[in-house]
């Protein structure tokens, strides 16, 4: 008998319903050898729904994706609508309110993709950036005093708890344990000037650490963070960080590994009968819509990692040899417009490399 999985659907913006196709194409090829009958609940939700009829994400439909076992998001961004809006309204309120606390992003560069660093092979750029993904500089804690005179005053408040830093640090610590690198996890903060928020993380830290003895620990300043990761990648396994830190040094991440094209995030609930979010993290690229020419690989990625976060481990195993196939064999870039086929072509050629893959 087939496992029965739910997964809503949020193509989003722009190029996000080309991408989200294209993973939809691979997972359903996939789906009859791995014994899976998924059943896909589309969302219309975006800016051009906010457009027409002034809603971003109505709680009915919170409701609803509480109840899927997982969600495939494509992008959120509309040149015509002011930035803020729909990605507070919508990606910050369904992180917030699926309580996504924990936002997973590999860094993994695959034979046949090119990094920008001199030298650097696969082995060399392996790692994983854990976010924490609901607090921080992203709760919106702040205002305006005098708005729009000259004695105007801007706050915007880092907000930091001890039951977020500890549940996100304790992610950190178990995907550690269970990743098989260097069993090593760095704390990537700014203790030497934020010395509130880092010396809640610090000690939190230094604390949890004496429970994993079998985990080195390491803590590299944020700034210093960029610096290595250009320099030697090689150094990371694993970097728990906070929400801004994590949204910065990913997309540095990002660029190492091959660009927006390959990289893919979860935005997890690790919690018992918690929901998360599977996106690839590029955006919504509205300037390449509809010339099938955007890179399908990071919501491909992302499907992958939704699989694996289903347990589904062959699947997600076929998946991932399949990409790596594709860039060994068929893909001459990784940049829009630039990768020698389409982007339907390529999730064709993935799907039918998955399949034949799958053990
Ligand atoms: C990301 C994005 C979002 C973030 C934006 C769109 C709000 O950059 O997922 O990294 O800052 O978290
Ligand atoms: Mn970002």
């Amino acid at each position: 008998m087939s496992k029965k999985i739910q997964i809503a659907t949020i193509p989003g913006d722009g190029t996000g319903p080309e991408v989200v196709k294209e993973g939809l194409k691979v997972l359903d090829a996939i789906s009859g050898p791995a014994g899976l009958n998924i059943d896909i609940v589309n969302y219309d939700i975006g800016g051009d729904r906010f457009l027409k009829t002034g809603e971003l994400l109505p709680q009915t439909i919170i409701d609803e994706f509480k109840q899927m076992d997982a969600m495939l998001l494509g992008a959120i961004g509309h040149p015509d609508v002011k930035p803020g809006i729909l990605e507070k309204g919508i990606l910050l309120n369904l992180r917030f309110e699926l309580d996504q606390y924990i936002n997973l992003r590999p860094v993994v560069l695959y034979d046949g993709d090119d990094t920008p660093l001199k030298d650097k092979k696969p082995v060399d750029i392996d790692f994983v950036v854990v976010r924490e993904n609901t607090e921080g500089l992203y709760c919106g804690s702040g205002g305006f005093l005098k708005k729009g005179t000259r004695d105007e005053v801007a706050v915007q408040e880092s907000i930091n708890t001890h039951k977020g830093v500890e549940r996100c640090i304790r992610f950190a610590f178990e995907y550690t344990k269970k990743r098989n690198r260097d069993k090593k996890l760095t704390l990537c903060g700014k203790t030497n000037v934020l010395t509130y928020a880092f010396d809640l993380w610090e000690r939190v830290f230094n604390e949890m650490s004496g429970e994993y003895s079998g985990i080195k620990t390491d803590y590299a300043h944020v700034d210093a963070t960029c610096m290595w990761m250009v320099k030697n990648p090689e150094w990371f396994d694993v970097i728990v960080t906070d929400n801004m830190f994590g949204d910065i040094i990913t997309d540095l991440g990002a660029i190492i590994q091959g660009g927006m094209g390959i990289a893919a995030g979860g935005n997890i609930n690790p919690d018992p009968g918690g929901t998360s979010m599977f996106e690839p993290i590029g955006g919504s690229a509205p300037k390449y819509t509809g010339q099938n020419i955007i890179n399908p690989l990071a919501a491909i990625a992302a499907v992958q990692m939704m699989l694996e976060y289903l347990k589904e481990e062959k699947a997600a195993k076929a998946i991932e040899k399949a990409i790596k196939q594709a860039l060994k064999n068929d893909i001459k870039s990784l940049s829009a417009g630039n990768m020698g086929m389409g982007t339907k072509e390529l999730g064709d050629i993935v799907a039918r490399y998955a399949v034949d893959l799958f053990e």
